[in-house]
This record gives structure tokens, sequence and C-alpha cells, in this order.
């Protein structure tokens, strides 16, 4: 059986590749959601700790709450589904700043916003596409870190997505986090993340979530359990088990050629020369 082309996988809507697993239906009627305003957002680009940060947001709360699959994955059924739960809502998304529903800008809900280095991101989606049947096939590294950089790959360019949500890290409402700060000290940033959830919780609980949220341990858990697309945070495949590769920081050191790593420095240095990161 051969499988399935690029074009039976993606389409491009504003622009930005979505897989078909978001259906343009969906993405087009996305600025009729109904937003809450006890609402919480985990966005992200993808591969940048999505899974991680959404396990240790979860485990935080002692009232219930539902982590939702990432608003833009579905079809044009998904604003009724969510609109039909009752518990406070975990919402994900890949979405760019400017595609995101205006009404959780208007009622000022609370993003968290998490990012890592592009190079780890880079190759973490490497893996992501040769593993993953619902996005398209990539023969090499070489080829893959080409598309990378022209954001020729799902959820479009990591350097318009990081921007597009920079612009806006100063607002109350939004709190940005990176990957390898959670790497280096995720006590610290688990408390951050309570100060600005107004989440209640003693140092003792945060110690033992962190523990529960290593990598290992969420690996384990995912192992254990059957594969179920309720649990991805990712809009981009069903399976969990994809999701927990190496969870390290500088892996691209692993993949990057000196000449690579060159060109990236220079298409970064270009592109992110109005950022502050
Ligand atoms: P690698 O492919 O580099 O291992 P996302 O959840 O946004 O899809 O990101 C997936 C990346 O986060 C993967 O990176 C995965 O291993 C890593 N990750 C997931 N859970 C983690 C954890 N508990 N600690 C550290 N890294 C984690």
């Amino acid at each position: 059986m051969c499988s399935p082309s690029k074009a039976e996988l993606i389409h491009v809507f504003k622009g930005i590749p979505f897989t078909t697993r978001s259906s343009p239906e969906l993405l087009k009627s996305l600025d009729n959601f109904d937003a809450r305003e006890d609402d919480v957002l985990l966005v992200s680009y993808p591969k940048s700790g999505t899974h991680w940060l959404a396990g240790v947001i979860t485990k935080l709360y002692n009232t219930q709450v539902t982590l939702t699959s990432p608003i833009e994955f579905g079809d044009i059924s998904k604003l009724e589904e969510l609109d039909k739960l009752s518990s406070r809502r975990i919402i994900p998304t890949h979405l760019d700043y400017n595609m995101l529903p205006s009404n959780f800008k208007k009622k000022k809900c609370k993003m968290i916003y998490i990012s890592r280095n592009p190079k780890d991101t880079a190759v973490s989606m490497y893996h992501y596409y040769r593993d993953n049947p619902n996005l398209p096939t990539v023969d090499t590294w070489t080829a893959f870190f080409d598309l990378f950089l022209k954001g020729d790959v799902v959820c479009g360019s990591w350097f318009d997505h990081f921007l597009s949500w920079e612009e806006h890290k100063n607002e109350n409402n939004i709190l940005f986090l990176f990957y390898e700060d959670m790497k280096k000290d995720l006590p610290k940033i688990v408390k951050d993340i309570t100060v600005f959830l107004d989440i209640n919780i003693s140092d003792h609980e945060i110690h033992d979530i962190c523990k529960k949220s290593s990598f290992l341990e969420m690996k384990t858990d995912t192992e254990k359990e059957n594969s179920n697309p309720n649990h991805t945070v990712c809009a981009l495949t069903s399976n969990r088990r994809l999701v927990f590769r190496k969870g390290t920081v500088g892996d691209w050191k692993n993949h990057f050629t000196p000449k690579q790593n060159l060109r990236f420095e220079e298409i970064f240095n270009e592109k992110m020369k109005l950022s502050n990161m």
C-alpha cells in the first residue's frame, strides 16, 4: 500500500499548513468560538513541551478540569463539543496569535505560551514527521531542515509563530515559558505557573507534581495506557507514544552539521532581530 500524498495530508489555511485532521470548516468557524473567562489556553509551536506543560497543569487543580484536544483539531462539531463541557477547560492550541479566536482575547483568558530552542524543536519535529503516519514522508534530516527553515511544515514558520506571540508577552493574561527553564528548575516554573493561575498549593505538593511529571514517569504512564485520541494535546497525532522521545536539551548537536548551524544562526538572527529572545 502506498502512503498518502502530501496533498492528502496537508491543506493550507490563511497561508499556514494544517493537517487534514483540522478541517477547513472548523478553522473557518473558529472566530465563532465562545470562550469562557476561566478557560486556560496552553499555546505552543509543535514539539516545544506541550504535553509536559499539560501534564503539570492538570495536576495543579483540586477542582475538576478538562484537558481538551487542541481547539483546531477535528471538524465543525468541535465547537459544540467544547461548549458542552461543564468543568473548567484547559485548551491546547498550536495556532499563532493572529489566528486565535478573538473571544479569548476579548475575555482576557489566561494563556501560557511554551517555547523551546528552535534547533531542538526542529530535531524533535523531524523525528515526529518520520514516525507519524498523519504527516508527509520526509526522507532525510537535510530535507527536513530546509522545510523547517522555509516554514513549509505543519503550523508554518517557527519564527512567525514565536514572534506573533512574543509581541503580546507582557500582557497580564499571558505567561511565557521556556522548555529549557523547566528542565533547569521545574519547581520554580511550577511555582510561577501557580501564581499566574491563582492556585494555592504547598511546596510539598509542587515537589510531588514535579516528580510525577518527569520525562520517565510520563513516558511510562503513556506506555501503560491504551492509545486514546483524547489524551493527546497535539493536533498532529492521536498516538501519545510518539511524543516521549528523548526529552533532553541540545539534541540538535547530534543532527546539525556545522554548515547547517551557521545557516540556522544567520536566518535566526535576521528573523529575530526585533525579538528580545
Ligand atoms: P524530544 O522529541 O526532543 O524528545 P510536544 O509535547 O510539544 O509535542 O513536545 C514533545 C517534546 O517534549 C519531545 O521532545 C518530548 O520528549 C518532550 N517531553 C515530553 N514530556 C517531557 C517531560 N516530562 N520532560 C521533558 N521533556 C518532555
